[in-house]
């Protein structure tokens, strides 16, 4: 089993890169199957998630070459199934955004059922309802959900219930070939969509208004390949900021769009850290007392649900009395449990809400990772507690944070990976 060991009590100083975003370059290379060419992929984060995508495109007779670092080159003229299978999808719920390429290009598409997963059920029926307004058929059963739409998709206007990151970028590609315009009403507006409808439109796609709540798509015939560099990690950046927040350091984080991150920025500065805004960097000093401060994680522009357990590990060592609430998710406080165990004080009431008494210290122990982010919120933990952590589940780390010891050593962290 591998384990994350991490000293406590470094004051963070240097630079760290971020990579490409997880989040971003999922859709975008489930959106390769809509070309009818080569596409090239560029700042490409070498991660599990990213691995286990390119293994569904594979499935489909796509052809993907991973041959360089950073770059992905997929060449979708061939398409031979329209079946993603259990294995794959049940790893990375992220699998079903090939539901909606796949619709559009071949009009049929076979997934396997997406579970639920530790921070919620997560169901798919914005997805689904989407689809159908289309035109799709939508049958479920034994684990599967076929949709099929034998005549080709018919553009609509869409309202979303809720504005679904996934279900935005699914109908954004199954609309990109439909016949005639299609509108999503109250659509996500995160970042990682903009940068989806640039590869779309890159292809040969008409997708306008992405970053607004107001998307249109006009359905073109056929799309070609395209070369598309993917933006920053926006959370990976978030996790570095307030690493260095939290241990009084000093520290730049570099490949970072500051325009993506500007709650965090205000609640990094009203815990008291010097955040410093450049250009493609950002400089981050950190104080000595952090303050309190108030979370409520909402849809982009709001405050990211991705960051809430790192900046509730922040929370945990600020003087006074600090609030979360998780509007995203239904089940997002796996950390709190971990958290406690390093002496922490938190209170939640079982649902959304949390309070956070600052503590003078955490205490090193053993610890899970119960998902991606709870465990970066372990890891920034461990680096001011007293004593050594031992994060176990790391495989969930692995899904979306690259490198991720190797840039905390050279920030000056004493933190490595052992196999027991
Ligand atoms: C994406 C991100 C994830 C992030 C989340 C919210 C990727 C690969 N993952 O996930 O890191 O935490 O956005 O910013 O980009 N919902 C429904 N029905 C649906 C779809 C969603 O009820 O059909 C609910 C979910 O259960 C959840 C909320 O809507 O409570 C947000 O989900 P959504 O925005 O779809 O998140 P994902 O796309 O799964």
């Amino acid at each position: 089993m591998e384990k994350l060991v991490v000293k406590g009590g470094c004051r963070l100083k240097g630079t760290a890169r971020v990579s490409g975003a997880k989040n971003a370059v999922l859709p975008i290379i489930a959106a390769s199957v809509l070309g009818m060419e080569q596409s090239t992929i560029l700042e490409v984060p070498e991660l599990e998630d990213v691995r286990t995508i390119c293994k569904v495109l594979e499935c489909l007779g796509l052809k993907v070459d991973m041959s360089v670092p950073h770059r992905l080159k997929i060449d979708s003229r061939k398409i031979t199934s329209w079946e993603a299978p259990y294995e794959l999808v049940s790893t990375m719920r992220a699998s079903f955004l090939v539901m909606g390429s796949l619709l559009a290009r071949v009009g049929r598409a076979k997934i396997s059922q997406p579970g639920g997963c530790a921070i919620g059920t997560r169901p798919i029926d914005i997805h689904l309802k989407g689809f159908e307004a289309l035109g799709a058929e939508i049958r479920q059963g034994h684990g599967y959900i076929e949709a099929s739409a034998p005549h080709g998709l018919v553009g609509t206007t869409i309202y979303l219930d809720f504005p679904s990151v996934g279900a935005t970028e699914n109908l954004i590609m199954a609309a990109s070939m439909a016949k005639g315009t299609t509108i999503i009403e109250n659509a996500a507006q995160e970042p990682e969509i903009v940068d989806l409808a640039n590869y779309v439109n890159v292809m040969g796609g008409k997708v306008r208004g992405a970053g607004t709540t107001s998307i249109r798509i006009d359905g073109v015939e056929a799309m070609k390949g395209g070369e598309h560099t993917v933006i920053p990690d926006r959370i990976e950046a978030g996790t570095y900021m307030v690493a260095g927040a939290m241990t009084h350091g000093d520290i730049v984080v570099d490949n970072v769009l500051c325009e993506h991150m500007k709650p965090l920025i205000a609640k990094l500065r009203e815990a008291g850290a010097i955040v410093e805004e450049n250009i493609n960097s950002v400089h981050v000093v950190g104080p000595e007392q952090l303050k309190a401060i108030t979370v409520k994680t909402l849809p982009y522009p709001g405050f990211p649900t991705d960051m809430q357990a790192q900046v509730m590990a922040m929370m945990c060592i600020s003087k006074g009395q600090s609030s979360v609430l998780e509007t995203v998710f239904e089940n997002r406080f796996m950390h709190v449990d971990e958290l406690l165990r390093m002496g922490a004080d938190i209170r939640t009431n079982g649902g959304r809400a949390a309070i956070v008494e600052g503590v003078d210290k955490l205490y090193g122990c053993q610890v899970r990772a119960t998902d991606l982010r709870a465990g970066a919120a372990m890891v920034l933990a461990g680096l001011v507690a007293d004593g050594t952590t031992y994060i176990t589940d790391i495989h969930h780390i692995d899904r979306g944070y690259e490198n991720l010891v190797e840039k905390f050593t050279g920030l000056g962290a004493t933190i490595q990976r052992i196999t027991e």
